[in-house]
């Protein structure tokens, strides 16, 4: 008889876990846009809009947990509290207690609650340890009042090579059309960028040809800073270059190998247009490559780089 009862709650177990796997499964494969909602809640505000952006826009859930809890006593901004300490500290970087899987995630919806009118420290941490460079980030927050602005802007000073979209703040009784329309407006974003960042046009001395471009934040940049009309001049019988006065976020290799009509950044702001290959011991940010482009000649080069 024990044995029987046994069996019949081993059986149960078993069955209780398929169907949990089976939930978990369904719900990744789901995903329409591999999206996940990332979020840090202190007091579960952040947590309860995290929980129905995570719904309406079919993605996932996961939670920032930071190793040390914020009791109560933490968040008594009216005091010398923690939180009040570490939003004081510029080195702050409270520690995350979960380890957190991004790899698989396009887009991230960011979530954290504003803490003296920014983001908390947790989330500095998170951009420290995790690479989110070819992530798109639309952030939301939680607050009493604040506009999420000011938090935006400082965690794009904090890593500029982040795609870090405008976001939205919600108040804690936000109706499910704020939310819904959130989700859609985010959409637009995405696919817009999507499209913005796969090739551009320029026009070469009248000539019009089309970059594809790489798809990294320094190929972004151009496109941001275009429509930008410049006069490149000649080096070495093979490239056309600008110094521009706006800095490139880097992400530069020994390519080994040059291509006529690859497109480069050297160094952070001089970009090259290449018209014949050769081999090159130089590092560069690789943004894009021209097909097709013929020699540029011996001559300084009037160039348009235009959106598509
Ligand atoms: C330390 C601390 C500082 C805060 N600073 C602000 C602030 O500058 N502006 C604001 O509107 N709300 C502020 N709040 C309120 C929270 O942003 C708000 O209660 C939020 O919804 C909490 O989210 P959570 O429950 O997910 O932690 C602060 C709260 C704490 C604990």
């Amino acid at each position: 008889m024990k044995k029987k009862i046994l069996i019949i709650i081993i059986l149960c177990v078993f069955l209780m876990s398929g169907c949990i796997n089976n939930k978990k499964e369904k719900n990744n494969n789901t995903s329409s846009n591999n999206s996940v909602v990332l979020y840090f809640s202190a007091t579960g505000t952040t947590k309860s809009i995290a929980k129905k952006i995570a719904t309406k826009a079919n993605s996932d859930l996961i939670e920032i947990i930071p190793k040390d809890k914020y009791k109560k006593e933490d968040l008594n901004y009216n005091s010398d509290c923690r939180a009040n300490k570490e939003q004081n500290n510029p080195d702050a970087r409270p520690e995350i207690k979960n380890k957190i899987d991004i790899s698989k995630y396009d887009v991230i919806y960011l979530g954290y609650p504003i803490w003296w009118g920014t983001n908390p420290k947790i989330i500095l941490t998170l951009l420290d340890k995790y690479d989110l460079k070819d992530k798109i980030i639309i952030p939301f927050c939680t607050s009493g009042s604040t506009d999420i602005t000011t938090s935006i802007n400082d965690l794009r000073d904090y890593n500029p090579n982040l795609d870090i979209k405008d976001g939205k703040r919600f108040a804690a009784n936000a109706s499910d059309y704020e939310i819904k329309d959130f989700i859609e407006k985010s959409k637009i974003d995405i696919n817009s960028k999507d499209k913005e960042i796969n090739k551009m046009k320029v026009i070469i001395n009248d000539n019009e040809y089309i970059i594809n471009l790489e798809n990294n934040s320094a190929a972004k940049k151009l496109v941001e800073l275009s429509p930008l009309e410049v006069e490149m001049a000649e080096l070495n019988g093979n490239e056309k270059y600008i110094y521009l006065n706006d800095g490139f976020p880097v992400d530069s290799y020994k390519p080994g190998h040059i291509e006529q009509g690859d497109v480069m950044l050297f160094d952070t702001s001089c970009l090259v247009i290449f018209y014949k290959s050769f081999d090159t011991s130089y590092s560069y940010t690789k943004i894009g490559h021209i097909d097709n482009l013929q020699d540029l000649g011996k001559e300084s080069v009037k160039v348009k780089f235009e959106k598509n």
